[in-house]
């Protein structure tokens, strides 16, 4: 008798505490107001973004643009200098950042007040780097290769955003450190990689070991998700990033023994029940 593959969930997948927390917040929120507008997509998520819009929670794109006497700072934060816009428009803030979000603003902080320069490993168009550039004060830099100095600082501070691949982090600091540690007098590193990405990453690599097939579910604007896909690629395994079931291509599955199934922080668990469901259906006998 033929069976169809094996398809097995990573140990860790899915929504995290940080995006749990934010979602749950902003409902009690839309409890409380008939309207209310978040800075940015709450999550990069479009599925809750549609389901939100639907309680009455829209976006907008910055401060001034913001209609409702309410706006809601996202998981990935802002810097003080929109907490300051917030306050000065006379608005109500619900924030929603992260806890492990602002635990690298408090750093950077920390270090800048210190005397270092910081430098965060990270995507300096992401929210989450604008805001802790600002909370910087003017004296961090956000990178994901080397960073070119004529004359690097002297005391020198590395964090990284939150959902950067470890490996990643790891190389950044070595190829920094080989560069310049000779000219500066001090360096510290702080690895603020958030726990629910390491543990996403260390499950999925597991996972791609063991199967012949990976899909990643998420959102292609969510960060983690697509690092997710890069260290499935990175391991050899056929990875297909997919944002929803319908993405599924019938063909990936021919021959397969054993896919394997991980999802971005920001993945709600209906899309990854219907993405495996459809895997079930979809697959050869
Ligand atoms: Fe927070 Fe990490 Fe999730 S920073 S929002 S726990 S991916």
């Amino acid at each position: 008798m033929s069976k169809g593959p094996v398809i097995e969930k990573a140990a860790e997948l899915g929504f995290c505490l940080g995006v749990r927390r934010a979602i749950d917040t902003i409902e009690r929120t839309a409890q409380e107001v008939a309207a209310a507008e978040t800075l940015g997509p709450i999550v990069h998520n479009q599925q809750v973004t549609e389901r939100l819009a639907g309680l009455g929670i829209s976006i907008a794109p910055d401060v001034s643009a913001v209609q409702c006497d309410t706006v809601v700072v996202s998981s990935h934060g802002v810097s003080p200098q929109v907490v300051a816009e917030i306050e000065a428009r006379g608005l109500r803030m619900v924030d929603t950042t992260c806890p492990f979000v602002r635990r690298v603003q408090l750093a950077a902080r920390r270090l800048a007040d210190a005397g270092f320069s910081i430098v965060i490993y990270g995507d300096e168009a992401h929210p989450e780097i604008n805001g802790v550039l600002g909370w910087a004060q003017g004296k961090g830099i956000a990178a994901l290769e080397l960073p070119q100095f004529t004359r690097p600082p002297r005391r020198v501070g590395i964090l990284s955003q939150t959902t950067q691949s470890f490996p990643g982090f790891l190389r950044f600091v070595s190829e920094f450190s080989h560069a310049y540690l000779e000219d500066i007098l001090e360096l510290r590193v702080l690895n603020t990689i958030c726990d629910a990405t390491l543990k996403r990453q260390q499950a999925a690599l597991e996972l791609a070991r063991r199967a012949d097939l990976v899909i990643v579910v998420g959102s292609r604007h969510s960060a983690n998700t697509r690092r997710l896909a890069e260290l499935c690629t990175a391991t050899g395994v056929e990875t297909h990033h997919i944002e929803r079931a319908e993405d599924i291509d019938p063909s990936w599955l021919i021959g397969r023994h054993h896919i394997g199934v991980t999802a971005g922080a920001s993945t709600p668990d209906e899309v990854i029940d219907q993405v495996i469901a459809t895997l079930k259906e979809t697959s050869p006998q």
